[in-house]
């Protein structure tokens, strides 16, 4: 049986108290959920991880930064070394979000050099991809995709590729004023996602996960983790109270017969 992953990124919300708060409620809320079926991890801020990486049992919820420097130290003010987040007890680290491509400007080239500096560092590296409303109209959503794999993972070998996660996260989809993409439109681009991940990785290219986000809610949360290519839904604003994650996860897992 497939494992289902489902995670959030908490983005820049919540302090160090709200955070730990908010853990520690959805670990004991989905405690009875079976790890060897799901993997849950959560994004917090910079700031959080530290006392989040103590308070929680990283085998209930894995805990991921949401940026990470390609380099262990220097002249690079503002940014977190790998080396900051192994002391912080982080397992996994976020790279190319939107946000970051978009709103800082981060290049395929930057990502790649960081997708390499986080498998050297021991992590699990959560690649982020996705096309924006232009690329759609021009229907190069499946290009871009495959661009963006071709280049964040560069240099990756069938090893390192066993600690790859992508989020396919279609820019158009994302936060307030994202429309969410339909289960099928989402499940193509998946089927896209995966046969570029086989091509790179002929042996270990189809374990890679591949998990949706983009306006993910108790809606539409059913129809998409039943999509045969989606492994998992990654969440922003419909998971940040635990309660809501929890009872979204529940019912997305009973859609998917588990
Ligand atoms: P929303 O679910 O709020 O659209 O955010 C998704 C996201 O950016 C997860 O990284």
């Amino acid at each position: 049986m497939k494992k289902l992953y489902f995670g959030s990124n908490l983005k820049m919300y919540k302090t160090i108290k709200e955070t730990t708060d908010y853990l520690t409620s959805l670990a004991d809320l989905t405690g009875d959920i079976s790890r060897e079926e799901m993997e849950l991890f959560i994004i917090p801020s910079y700031t959080s991880l530290e006392r989040a990486c103590a308070f929680v049992d990283q085998h209930l919820i894995r805990l991921g930064a949401q940026n990470m420097c390609w380099e262990e130290q220097g002249q690079f003010t503002g940014e977190i070394s790998p080396l900051m987040l192994q002391e912080a007890g982080v397992k996994l680290v976020m790279i190319g979000h939107s946000e970051r491509r978009h709103v800082f400007r981060e290049t395929d080239e930057e990502e790649n050099k960081k997708v390499n500096c986080a498998l050297e560092h021991g992590f699990t590296a959560l690649l982020c991809i996705g096309e924006t409303a232009e690329d759609k109209k021009y229907a190069a959503g499946p290009e871009v995709l495959r661009m963006q794999l071709k280049k964040g993972l560069f240099g990756i070998d069938a090893a390192g590729a066993d600690r790859i996660w992508v989020a396919y996260e279609p820019v158009w989809s994302i936060g307030v004023n994202g429309t969410p993409a339909t289960a099928d439109y989402a499940e193509r681009m998946h089927q896209e996602i995966k046969r570029c991940l086989r091509e790179l990785f002929p042996e270990t290219g189809e374990q890679i996960p591949v998990l949706y986000g983009g306006s993910v809610n108790p809606g539409n949360a059913k129809e998409l983790i039943v999509q045969p290519s989606i492994d998992g839904l990654f969440v922003g604003r419909a998971a940040w109270q635990a309660d809501k994650f929890n009872e979204l996860i529940r019912s997305a897992k009973k859609a998917a017969g588990r």
